[in-house]
C-alpha cells in the first residue's frame, strides 16, 4: 500500500536509505531491507579518495617507482582494487537483498566517472546515483559555465549509462529551476534534492579547520521541500527528498509536494534502523486517516501547480513580524 515507483523501479516501501556509513558493508544493508527499506543507495566511491590514496601510496613507494610507466600501472591498480572492493559489496548486496541496490559514485572527472558506472551497471547495480558537485570558488568562472559543465556531464552519463540513473544535487545554483529542467531533459530518471556536504569549521583553540556536523537537524528539509514542490509538476523526471528527514511526518510532506521517495541517513544514524519501520507505519497509519490507498493518490497533491495559491512556494520573506 506504501508502495512507488522511482526511476522505473518498483519500491515497496518510499523510505530509501541512503548513501553513507549504514550502506558500507552487508550486514547493515541487511538490516536496512529487514527493516522496511524501499530500496539502499551503497556508500559512494570517492574518485578523489581513490587519488589520494593512489598518490600516498606513490610517495611511500616511489624510489621502487621511479620509471613513469610503473607509476601509470601502480595508479591503474589501486583504483582496480578500490572498484573491485565497491563491486564486492555490490554483487553481495544483490545476492543477498530483494530489494533495489543503488550505485553511488563521486565523481570530478567525466570519463573515469563512466567507466566506473558502467562497470556497477554489469555487476547488476539498479541504479546509478551521482554526485557531481565542485564548489565554484573560481571568480573567472561564471554561474553559467558552472551550470553548463553539470549538464554536459548530466548528457554525457546519460548517454554511456544504460540504467536508472540519478543526480544527487546541490541547491546553489543562480537558477535552479533552468539547472533541474535542462538535467530532466538530458533524461536523467531521478533528482535528489538535496545532498548535504561537508560544512567547514575553525576550532578557536587550536586555530585549525574542522568539519562542522555531518549530521542534519530535523528542521533542514525546508529547501528541499519548496524545490520539490516547485518543480514536480514542471518535469518528468521523479524527485526524491533528501537532509532532514528524521520522521514520518516529514516524509508525508515530502511525498504531497511530489517526491516519489525519500532518502533517509542521520534518523537512521541516531535512533537504529527501526527508524525505517516507524516512518513506514507513520505514512500507512496517515494514509488510511486521510482515506488514501496508494502513495500515488497523494504524491504532488500540494504541488505548486495542483494549489490554488501556489505563488506560496515562491515566498521568501516572512510577511507577518513575529509577536505580530
Ligand atoms: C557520515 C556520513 C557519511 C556520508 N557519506 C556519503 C556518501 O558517501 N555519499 C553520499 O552521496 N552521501 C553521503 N552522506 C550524505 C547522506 O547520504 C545524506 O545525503 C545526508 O546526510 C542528508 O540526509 P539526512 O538528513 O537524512 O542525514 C553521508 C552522510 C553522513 C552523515
Amino acid at each position: 500500500m506504501i508502495g512507488t515507483e522511482y526511476m522505473g523501479l518498483e519500491l515497496k516501501s518510499p523510505v530509501i536509505v541512503s548513501s553513507g556509513p549504514l550502506t558500507q558493508n552487508i550486514v547493515s544493508l541487511k538490516k536496512a531491507e529487514e527493516a522496511g527499506a524501499g530500496a539502499v543507495v551503497l556508500k559512494s566511491i570517492f574518485e578523489e579518495q581513490i587519488e589520494a590514496d593512489v598518490s600516498s601510496e606513490f610517495e611511500g613507494n616511489a624510489e621502487y617507482l621511479a620509471h613513469s610507466s610503473a607509476e601509470e600501472f601502480f595508479a591503474s591498480s589501486s583504483r582496480d582494487y578500490y572498484i573491485d572492493r565497491y563491486m564486492k559489496l555490490l554483487s553481495e548486496a544483490k545476492k543477498e537483498l530483494s530489494i533495489p541496490v543503488i550505485a553511488s559514485v563521486s565523481a570530478k572527472d567525466m570519463d573515469s566517472w563512466i567507466d566506473y558506472a558502467d562497470r556497477f551497471v554489469k555487476c547488476g547495480a539498479d541504479g546509478i546515483e551521482l554526485n557531481y558537485y565542485p564548489i565554484s570558488s573560481d571568480a573567472r568562472v561564471s554561474g553559467a559555465e558552472v551550470d553548463k559543465r553539470l549538464i554536459s556531464f548530466a548528457e554525457k552519463a546519460r548517454k554511456a549509462i544504460a540504467a536508472p540513473l540519478s543526480i544527487k544535487m546541490g541547491y546553489k545554483y543562480s537558477s535552479l529551476a533552468y539547472v533541474i529542467s535542462e538535467l530532466d531533459k538530458a533524461g536523467i530518471d531521478g533528482l535528489v534534492l538535496f545532498n548535504r556536504f561537508f560544512r567547514p569549521d575553525i576550532d578557536i583553540e587550536s586555530l585549525e579547520m574542522t568539519s562542522g556536523s555531518p549530521v542534519s537537524q530535523s528542521d533542514e528539509y525546508g529547501e528541499a521541500l519548496r524545490w520539490i514542490g516547485l518543480m514536480s509538476g514542471e518535469i518528468k523526471a521523479d524527485l526524491c527528498g533528501n537532509t532532514g528527514i528524521h520522521d514520518g511526518a516529514t516524509a508525508v510532506k515530502m511525498l504531497l509536494s511530489g517526491a516519489k521517495a525519500v532518502e533517509v541517513c542521520t534518523a537512521v544514524i541516531q535512533k537504529g534502523f527501526s527508524v525505517i519501520g516507524e516512518i513506514n507505519s507513520f505514512i500507512s497509519g496517515w494514509m488510511e486517516k486521510h482515506g488514501f490507498s496508494s502513495c500515488s493518490d497523494f504524491i504532488g497533491l500540494l504541488s505548486q501547480e495542483h494549489i490554488a495559491d501556489g505563488w506560496k512556494w515562491e515566498r521568501t520573506q516572512f510577511l507577518k513580524t513575529i509577536g505580530s
